[in-house]
């Protein structure tokens, strides 16, 4: 264990914070052990996954535990398909890629995707058409309380957009160990739906896409309009896309007839990046922080000096005038502490 241990490395705005305590397990036992020791002691934890969804915006006055669970294995489960599970400190993309290259199918919309396999049901994440629910069979997690192992399956995580089990009731009570996905071996369903994708492939000149093809489509439109987070501090996606009531984008198609949104039943999810970059903030810096230039809901550490607080402070200000403008309050997606 180590004291007074900076988190700079650990988070990937790349915010200098720091904990008091720091500790990185590589196994379940590791893991047990260190919480026990931890309950003694009545220490808050912090878990750290691949860091990519969290900005810190003080130093942490509890033990941060990084958790370096590796491993991935496979079972055969009928001639197409395949259940592969993943140790929660997989890093998710060289997942992706591992299952690419044995031809497994159903994660390659989700590439290059930061952050590691084990935070991946916390938000469900997805992206380009596809959620980790389309593909999810389980997990197991670690009972903070009781330090026994519990299997989530599918309807226990409570998935929704960006949501899960554990960001509502389970939050703070369980830890990830583990994920496992059901994937097809031989005949893959290829989803080319979002718009983005169509495109790049037609750029690309395939017509007859494999699962590899859209990884690479995947690949190429995220690093066109995505910065890398080794070379600008970012999170990704700062805010959730906002659900509005019809009658309210009814309203708003009137006075601002660009105004995209895709419907569902009595709601309408309106793009966050839209809305932002009609308020004026797209590629626009205050300080060390900015939107970025080409993805506005992306906020960057643009001089890779800036305090969490400051990255705080710069989405308020943006929170207040799409509410301003549009009357909409944008939730945060990233973890605040
Ligand atoms: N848009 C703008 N201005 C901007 C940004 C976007 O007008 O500055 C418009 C685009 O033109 C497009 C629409 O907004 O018509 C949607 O943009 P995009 O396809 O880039 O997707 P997004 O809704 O901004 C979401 C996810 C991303 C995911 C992409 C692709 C959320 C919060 N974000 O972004 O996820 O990669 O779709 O599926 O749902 C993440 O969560 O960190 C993340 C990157």
């Amino acid at each position: 264990m180590q004291e007074n241990f900076s988190l700079k490395p650990f988070n990937t705005f790349g915010v200098e914070a720091k904990a008091k305590y720091f500790i990185e397990v590589n196994s379940v036992d590791e893991l047990i052990e260190t919480l026990k020791h931890a309950h003694s002691q009545t220490l808050p934890l912090l878990f750290l996954g691949g860091g990519s969804n969290i900005l810190l915006t003080k130093d942490f006055d509890g033990l941060a535990i990084k958790l370096n669970l590796k491993g991935i294995s496979e079972k055969a489960l009928n001639e197409n398909e395949v259940l592969v599970t993943a140790k929660a400190g997989e890093n998710w993309h060289e997942f992706v890629m591992s299952c690419l290259n044995k031809n497994y199918g159903g994660l390659e919309n989700l590439s290059l995707i930061p952050g590691n396999v084990g935070t991946s049901p916390m938000q469900n994440v997805g992206a380009y058409g596809t959620e980790i629910k389309d593909i999810f069979v389980d997990c197991k997690v670690l009972n903070l309380e009781t330090l026994e192992i519990e299997t989530f399956n599918l309807e226990k995580c409570r998935f929704g957009y960006r949501d899960s089990i554990f960001k509502q009731k389970g939050k703070g009570k369980y830890v990830i160990l583990e994920v496992s996905f059901k994937l097809t071996s031989k005949i893959h369903s290829i989803k080319t739906e979002y718009g983005a994708i169509k495109s790049e492939l037609e750029n690309l000149g395939i017509t007859n896409p494999t699962i590899q093809d859209i990884s690479k489509a995947v690949i190429n439109i995220r690093q066109s309009k995505l910065p890398d987070p080794k070379e600008i501090g970012n999170a990704g996606s700062f805010f959730k896309n906002p659900t509005i009531p019809l009658a309210h984008f009814e309203n708003l198609k009137e006075q601002f007839p660009n105004i995209q949104g895709y419907p569902n039943e009595n709601f309408v999810k309106v793009p966050a990046g839209w809305l932002i970059e009609q308020c004026g903030w797209k590629g626009k810096q205050i300080g060390n922080v900015a939107s970025h230039k080409l993805q506005s809901l992306v906020i960057i550490n643009a001089t890779g000096n800036a305090t969490g607080k400051e990255i705080f402070d710069f989405s308020t200000l943006i929170i207040d005038s799409v509410k301003e403008k549009f009357g909409i309050e944008l939730d945060r997606e990233v973890n605040i502490l």
